[in-house]
């Protein structure tokens, strides 16, 4: 089945950073979300809830086939769009996710009970600065990807953490790290309440782009994807 993703039909789709004619091509041309997955999108986009654009999906799709993760590790839940997608991509896969947001937390549990079919994912409640510190402290818990898609502001202070819950070979990627293209703004003329935000990113970029200790990858689908594998 053929879905068609309209340009209103998801949140992220209001700031593209690519062409929107050739976003909306990738979307038409590649089939991402079928089934239980495609109930869930509408959920989303009838409730106006951000989650990965079509284009984060498709990548994903091949990413988790190349890979075959064994566990994911995913901060920022929603209603469970990412966490379902994933868990489909990667049959085998276990997934840990999070959320704080009372309000997603319940409609990802409703999620997960209606499609989570091979009981791959666990939903964990609370802030992810909390719930990284009790899986740091606990010596089994390892992650072959670790996934953020949360306050952008926090990617630095998680990153810590999430190293030291990757697996030799693992790595980690973040979402919507252009916030729009602000990133080329200086900070000084960001809107006060976006600075914390930008400066969070900033202080990312600057941890982890051109320096030896890991290799970065920035692709520009949605509102750009940062994919970091540390180095020996
Ligand atoms: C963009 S949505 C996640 C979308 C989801 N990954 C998807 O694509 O289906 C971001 C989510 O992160 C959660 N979040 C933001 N900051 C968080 C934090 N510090 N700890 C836990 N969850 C957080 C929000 O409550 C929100 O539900």
């Amino acid at each position: 089945m053929q879905t068609t993703y309209k340009k209103t039909s998801n949140p992220m789709m209001h700031r593209p950073v690519v062409k929107p004619e050739l976003v909306q091509w990738m979307r038409e041309r590649q089939t991402a979300v079928t089934g239980d997955l495609a109930i869930v999108l509408k959920q989303a986009s009838e409730n106006n809830i951000p989650i990965i654009p079509h284009e984060t999906v498709v990548y994903f799709q091949m990413l988790l086939h190349l890979l075959q993760p064994k566990r994911i590790l995913e901060i920022g839940t929603a209603i469970g769009f990412s966490a379902l997608m994933m868990a489909d991509a990667a049959k085998e896969c276990q997934i840990v996710t999070m959320d704080r947001n009372p309000e997603m937390i319940a409609l990802a549990k409703k999620n997960l009970v209606d499609f989570d079919h091979r009981k791959q994912i666990k939903l964990l409640e609370g802030d992810a600065a909390d719930l990284l510190s009790v899986l740091t402290a606990q010596e089994n818990e390892k992650f072959d990807l670790i996934f953020m898609d949360s306050a952008k502001s926090k990617y630095i202070e998680f990153l810590p953490k999430a190293l030291s819950l990757l697996t030799e070979n693992g790595v980690i990627l973040m979402d919507d790290i252009f916030q729009a293209g602000e990133i080329l703004i200086p900070i000084q003329d960001i809107k006060r309440s976006q600075r914390a935000l930008e400066r969070g990113l900033r202080r990312l970029f600057d941890e982890v782009l051109d320096t030896p200790k890991y290799m970065t990858s920035i692709l520009p689908l949605g509102d750009g994807l940062l994919m970091i594998k540390p180095q020996d």
